[in-house]
């Protein structure tokens, strides 16, 4: 299915990395979505993001810090106006931070600074995007992210399964453990939501080079995004609360 047929779709913290990856990506296809709502802390300072507005009509930058709930409210307004009785289709909770923490070294305000972006502000947007995600689901039938989608970026390391096989915490306490979380919040999303017709899930994007993944990452963006555009074109009814990694397989819990 063409992705066009996603009328609106918004990512989070689109201004580099992986975010940065779909918002061209989504820009890039043919046809594309009417509209492609790019969040980000600070659009003026989002050269890239600027520079692309001037080539696409259809691509709008607005301000939201998932942090802040001015910023939330603010962005959920703005977005109201531009898709109108029509609603949002597919939001993409991508924007995340990593800290390097050992069993050594872990403190307590490492953990409850990932896990208040990681998790926390995950929900808080993805509440606060919901009646607009609503509105798109009425108009619609078939699940998937031409109807209406939550899309979590989750991690492979958040795989409780996965990690009993290998055993190894991997210096990123704080990191893995916010992420097991935002998997429980798709797991209840996906519960609470299915009468509404609005698709949830986790999505494992892979190891890639970005200023998160670093120089050793095996992938690039270039070979990322287009696995990640065509796994959300597919995504229907039986995706329904899974955690699909970048090429469609199913990650385990
Ligand atoms: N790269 C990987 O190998 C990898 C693997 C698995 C999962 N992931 C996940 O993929 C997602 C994107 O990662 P990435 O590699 O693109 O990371 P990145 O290059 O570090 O980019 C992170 C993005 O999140 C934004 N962000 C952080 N805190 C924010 C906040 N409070 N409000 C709004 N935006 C905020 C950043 O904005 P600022 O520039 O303003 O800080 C930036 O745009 C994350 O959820 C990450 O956990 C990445």
């Amino acid at each position: 299915m063409a992705l066009g047929t996603c009328r609106a779709v918004l990512v989070t913290g689109c201004n580099r990395g992986i975010g940065l990856g779909l918002v061209r990506g989504f820009l890039a296809r043919s046809p594309s979505p009417d509209l492609v709502i790019a969040t980000c802390r600070h659009p003026d300072q989002a050269q890239e993001l600027q520079h692309l507005k001037k080539q696409h009509q259809n691509l709008r930058v607005l301000q939201l810090d998932i942090l802040c709930e001015n910023s939330i409210k603010k962005a959920t307004q703005e977005t109201e106006a531009l898709v109108g009785e029509q609603g949002l289709n597919c939001l993409i909770n991508n924007a995340g931070i990593n800290r390097i923490a050992t069993l050594d070294s872990v403190t307590a305000q490492d953990m409850l600074a990932l896990y208040e972006t990681n998790t926390v502000a995950q929900l808080m947007v993805s509440k606060a995007f919901l009646p607009l995600l609503r509105k798109a689901a009425y108009q619609d039938v078939v699940m998937g992210i031409h109807r209406a989608a939550i899309i979590n970026v989750s991690s492979q390391s958040a795989s409780m399964q996965l990690f009993s096989q290998n055993k190894k915490s991997e210096e990123v306490y704080p990191y893995r453990i916010a992420k097991t979380a935002l998997n429980m919040i798709t797991c209840c999303l996906a519960a609470d939501l299915i009468s509404d017709g609005i698709l949830c899930m986790s999505l494992e994007p892979g190891w890639v080079k970005t200023d998160m993944g670093g120089s050793k990452a095996p992938l690039q963006l270039k070979e990322i995004i287009p696995g990640i555009l065509n796994v959300l074109a597919n995504v229907r009814e039986k995706d329904h609360g899974a955690f699909l990694n970048w090429k469609g397989e199913v990650v385990p819990w």
